[in-house]
């Protein structure tokens, strides 16, 4: 088993990473002195999978479990779930010193997450993630939240786990498109932050698809670390934490544009970190090789490349409505070489145009 420590002074926690370990869990649970009751908060798929094994060896270990299930899907991350999960807690008197686990994918992490930060002021959470984008990206660095009708995850806390439990595989029931959209955060550790990490992805890319254990464990451990180096440098997004934003703000344009419902959201990051690393080419900041790998990268793993045709003057206008937009200035994120990022406000808006035109594909958003 693999361990990766996020630093963070008194709220520093550890990440394990390992094969076949869900069944461990609740020896570590007993060493964090934690209150008997625990919440398993998690969506009826993921019951059937994997809560009774996390059910059966809490009860095993002496805690007292409860399961919480939130129907699967993003639009069932609101205000409404968690108020649902606050009447249980409340119900079955859950103390300061009970603590949630959070069973689940992205949406789960980031529910249960708010619910422990919220919850008397905050009790103890563990994260327990099952797909891919939540084991290399969400369940670590404590962002926590939900949506709201006017914005996706506009309320929310900064709140760090006292643990997260990666059992790499899980995702061997994780369905096809999920995880090849969750690959799409992997490669972008490899642009903002390490080439050889980019260079291993290249190389292993086959492996990965088939689900190889040793690949696997490389991959979240290398990917945890690089979340966690950035976290623990700038835990609430003052400064460096924004380069994980690579490919994000197209990403986050098409996803608008398409009403989040014609691609996951990895799968618009994959098209949105391709068209950055095309406009920072077009800017002369990095060679064509930087664009040529990205691109290459991403279409072999399985993530389209290219961005369906669409009105730049909409796409313009969106980038400037982004809550990450500060004083009208639009951020990108621009690799300057493989496995390293700068942040550059202000680019101007023809240069723009022909980068995004650049990276057209022949089809029109329906
Ligand atoms: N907090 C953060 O820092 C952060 C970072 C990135 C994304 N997010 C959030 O994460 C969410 C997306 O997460 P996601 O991509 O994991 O989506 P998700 O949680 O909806 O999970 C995707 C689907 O896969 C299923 N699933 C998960 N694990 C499985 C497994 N092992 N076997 C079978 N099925 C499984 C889920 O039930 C769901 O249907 C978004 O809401 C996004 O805003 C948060």
């Amino acid at each position: 088993m693999k361990n990766v420590r996020v630093m963070l002074g008194s709220r520093s926690y550890d990440i394990f990473i390992g094969y076949n370990i869900l069944n461990n869990l609740s020896d570590r649970l007993s060493n964090l002195s934690l209150g008997k009751k625990v919440a398993i908060i998690t969506n009826p798929k993921l019951t059937k999978l994997y809560g009774g094994v996390i059910y059966r060896q809490l009860k095993g270990a002496g805690f007292i479990p409860t399961a919480i299930e939130i129907p699967a899907g993003e639009r069932y991350k609101t205000i409404k779930s968690v108020s649902k999960i606050y009447d249980i807690l409340i119900k079955e008197r859950f103390e300061r010193n009970s603590s949630i686990i959070a069973l689940g994918g992205g949406v789960i992490g980031d529910i249960a997450g708010f619910v422990a930060a919220t919850y008397l002021r905050g009790v103890p959470y563990i994260q327990v993630p099952t797909s891919l984008v939540a084991q290399v990206d969400s369940s670590v660095g404590g962002k926590t939240g939900v949506n709201h009708p006017l914005g996706k995850n506009l309320i929310g806390a900064f709140y760090q786990p006292v643990l997260v439990w990666i059992d790499v595989e899980v995702l061997r029931t994780l369905p096809r498109r999920e995880l090849i959209a969750g690959m799409a955060e992997v490669v972008k550790y490899g642009v903002i932050a390490d080439d050889r990490f980019f260079d291993f992805l290249e190389e292993n890319y086959k492996k990965i698809l088939s689900l190889d254990q040793e690949v696997l464990i490389h991959l979240v451990v290398k990917s945890c670390e690089i979340k966690s180096m950035v976290v623990s440098a700038d835990e609430r997004e003052k400064g460096l934490r924004a380069i994980l934003n690579f490919g994000h703000t197209i990403g986050h344009a098409i996803e608008t544009i398409t009403d989040y419902k014609m691609y996951k959201h990895g799968e618009a990051v994959a098209m949105g970190m391709v068209c950055a690393a095309r406009l920072a080419y077009t800017m002369g900041i990095c060679d064509q090789d930087v664009f040529e790998r990205t691109e290459r990268l991403c279409r072999l793993i399985g993530l389209r490349t290219s961005i369906p045709r669409l009105e730049f003057a909409t796409l313009w206008d969106i980038l400037h409505r982004d809550k990450k937009v500060i004083d009208e200035k639009v951020r990108f994120i621009l690799p300057v070489r493989l496995g390293e990022v700068k942040i550059i406000e202000d680019v101007d808006r023809e240069i723009l145009q022909e980068s995004v035109q650049s990276c057209y594909s022949n089809d029109n958003f329906v």
